[in-house]
């Protein structure tokens, strides 16, 4: 998309994002879950950003429901709104990573493409994890009450059943939901972080 504002100027800053990072004794990275409503992203997310938090990490999680209340307010389910929804969260991301802050987003970004995006975006500071979960076992648990209704039609273009996820082909960890406890999916990212 082109800059739709005339007349704006880039202004460089004096403190770089070098100078943040070594105040904060870290890397500013961006953690991406991509995964089905129901795989566990937002479980595994809370649980690896306390433990981030506990050795002293500067965090910041950015949780789809959340930002749906606020930022995104505006945005529905359609493909042109995930759209969106993706490039903002994306953009916003970037400057948290910029920040210096470790931040983890837990969005259901359903399709390979916008993921694409935020991974072009962000670089060398994106790391993608999917959160995978059978569609049977995320309607199993159904903790929103959501699949039901979205079988029922009272919600349409429902993730996984009027409308299509996208598996990532090549993610940077994947973490079974269905296989291994919340316990073991976090310790897997960590091992991968810090080995
Ligand atoms: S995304 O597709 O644009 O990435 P996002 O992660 O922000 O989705 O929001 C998903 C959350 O919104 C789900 O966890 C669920 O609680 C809620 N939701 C409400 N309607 C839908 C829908 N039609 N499809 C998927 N999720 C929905």
């Amino acid at each position: 998309m082109d800059i739709k504002a005339t007349n704006v100027v880039w202004h460089n800053t004096s403190v770089k994002r070098e100078d943040r990072e070594k105040i904060l004794k870290q890397k500013g990275i961006l953690l991406w879950f991509t995964g089905l409503s129901g795989s566990g992203k937002s479980s595994v997310a809370v649980m690896l950003e306390q433990r981030l938090h506990d050795k002293g990490k500067l965090t910041y999680l950015l949780d789809g429901d959340n930002v749906r209340h606020g930022l995104n307010k505006d945005l529905g389910f359609s493909s042109t709104d995930r759209i969106e929804n993706i490039r903002r969260i994306a953009e916003l991301s970037k400057l948290f990573v910029d920040a210096g802050i470790i931040t983890i987003a837990t969005f259901i970004s359903p399709f390979i493409e916008e993921r694409e995006k935020v991974k072009k975006l962000l670089g060398e500071d994106f790391r993608e994890i999917y959160v995978n979960c059978p569609l049977e076992i995320c309607e199993t648990r159904d903790p929103k009450g959501i699949y039901k209704k979205a079988r029922q039609g009272t919600i349409k273009d429902f993730t996984g059943i009027d409308s299509p996820y996208q598996e990532p082909i090549n993610p940077d960890i994947t973490i079974h939901t269905n296989e291994n406890s919340l316990e073991e999916c976090t310790s897997q990212i960590i091992n991968y972080l810090y080995g």
